[in-house]
């Protein structure tokens, strides 16, 4: 098989395990890192063991030996970095969210349908094998018709006042935080498996933790920075909401998002009622799906190759009771990306389960964008509008 050079711009928390999943597919070599200086870069490459550094990612996108670029910064640099690589002609795979409005994701959107390359977003918990195993069941008629689709997406490591991010700062993270952050998996994924698109929002977002107290060197998601100097700053985008959905074929539901909430660490579960049958799936319990029913007895499906539908099956590859894990369905995502392409490149209307497009990352942001635009209005039902293409196209 023809080998693939893969390079990643940002490599920070994130960035490393793009890295460790595409080194399992086994074709793929990683090249080159860039980050924000040569210092930082030749650190991260020499610790991650990856022969080249860039001190910016014009000169990462310029390599010839790259082919593919992960774009693991923060958000405020997707637009610059993802433009960059899609005008020299490389396949581009970027992590959530795509853009921080709908205007810039269409805006990539447009520009990698015009390079005719590979263009992917990793909204990772596709890649999971119970998470297929709902959408086959679903796709298949065994819930019957579904009518409420609801869950949550739940984390604390934002709880304390000492703890920050560059996602709490609009012109880094965004207008949205928690929101655009987390409950853009959360959309995503019961996009996905449900196949039913969400079209009408009503959002009440809250700031729990209205003024923080920022380090003066920057942290990695999920640290706790100790004992550094801080400054106090006032916190404007949320970090807790609660939101009503409505579907495209009028199955209803709602979802509550929350960086603030204690005890709950990656806590992301869906469950999705139809007339016949309930399915639920709980990230931390990712090796297992909850079957409800009226008449017989409710079931929890362990996740099995031999007990699992023949699409799911192709995302497990351990034997029953041998756990898989987070970093297994992240892999399996980057399996389909890479796969289609060493196919050649061509993205068709057939692209594996696990593989988000810039198409899905644009629809993500509209969504986030009626989420804000609904509470704006004060927290009135809300169409997900397309992006203007005027303000795209600037
Ligand atoms: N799919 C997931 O589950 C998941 C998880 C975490 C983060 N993310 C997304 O990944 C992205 C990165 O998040 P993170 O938590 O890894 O952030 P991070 O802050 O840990 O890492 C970002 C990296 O980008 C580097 N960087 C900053 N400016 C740069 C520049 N000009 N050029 C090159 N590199 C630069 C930083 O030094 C850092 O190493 C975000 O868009 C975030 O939403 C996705």
């Amino acid at each position: 098989m023809k080998r693939i050079g893969m390079g990643l711009v940002g490599p920070g928390f994130v960035g490393a395990h793009h890295i460790d999943a595409v080194r399992r597919l086994g074709f793929v070599d990683v090249v080159a890192v860039a980050a924000s200086s040569d210092a930082s870069a030749r650190r991260k490459a020499d610790a991650l063991g990856v022969p080249t550094a860039y001190g910016s990612f014009e000169a990462l996108v310029a390599d010839p030996a790259v082919h593919v670029v992960h774009n693991t910064t923060p958000n405020y640099l997707h637009v610059p970095v993802i433009l960059a690589a899609l005008a020299h002609g490389k396949h581009v795979i970027s992590d959530k969210p795509l853009a921080v409005t709908a205007a810039d994701a269409r805006r990539l959107l447009d520009a990698a349908n015009k390079a005719g390359v590979v263009h992917a977003v990793t909204f990772n918990y596709r890649g999971n094998p119970l998470v297929q195993q709902a959408r086959e069941m679903i796709a298949a008629g065994e819930l019957g018709r579904v009518h409420f689709i609801h869950g949550a997406y739940l984390q604390d490591w934002l709880l304390e006042a000492t703890d920050f991010s560059w996602r709490l700062e609009p012109e880094k993270g965004g207008a949205s935080s928690a929101v655009g952050d987390i409950g853009s998996h959360w959309c995503d994924l019961v996009q996905h498996v449900t196949g039913r698109r969400i079209v009408e929002v009503l959002a009440d977002l809250t700031t729990v933790v209205d003024t923080r107290l920022k380090p003066s060197a920057s942290t990695e998601a999920f640290a706790r920075s100790g004992d550094v100097a801080r400054e106090a700053v006032r916190i404007h985008s949320e970090d807790l909401a609660s939101i009503l959905l409505r579907f495209d074929d009028g199955a209803k539901g709602s979802v509550s998002v929350g960086q603030v909430c204690a005890g709950h660490k990656n806590g992301l579960w869906f469950e999705v009622n139809g007339r016949q049958a309930s399915v639920r799936w709980i990230q931390e319990r990712q090796n297992e799906l909850w079957i409800g029913r009226r008449d017989t007895a409710n079931a929890v499906l362990a996740k099995d190759p031999s007990l699992l539908t023949p699409g799911a099956r192709a995302y497990a590859h351990l034997p029953g009771g041998h756990q898989e894990a987070w970093a297994d369905a992240f892999c399996n995502v980057m399996r389909d990306i890479y796969g289609v392409i060493a196919a050649g490149g061509q993205l068709s209307d057939h692209l594996p389960p696990a593989f988000a497009t810039f198409e899905d990352g644009y629809h993500s942001a509209c969504v986030v964008d009626a989420i804000l635009e609904s509470h704006r209005r004060g927290a009135v039902w809300t169409k997900v509008r397309a992006a203007d293409v005027a303000e795209a196209a600037r």
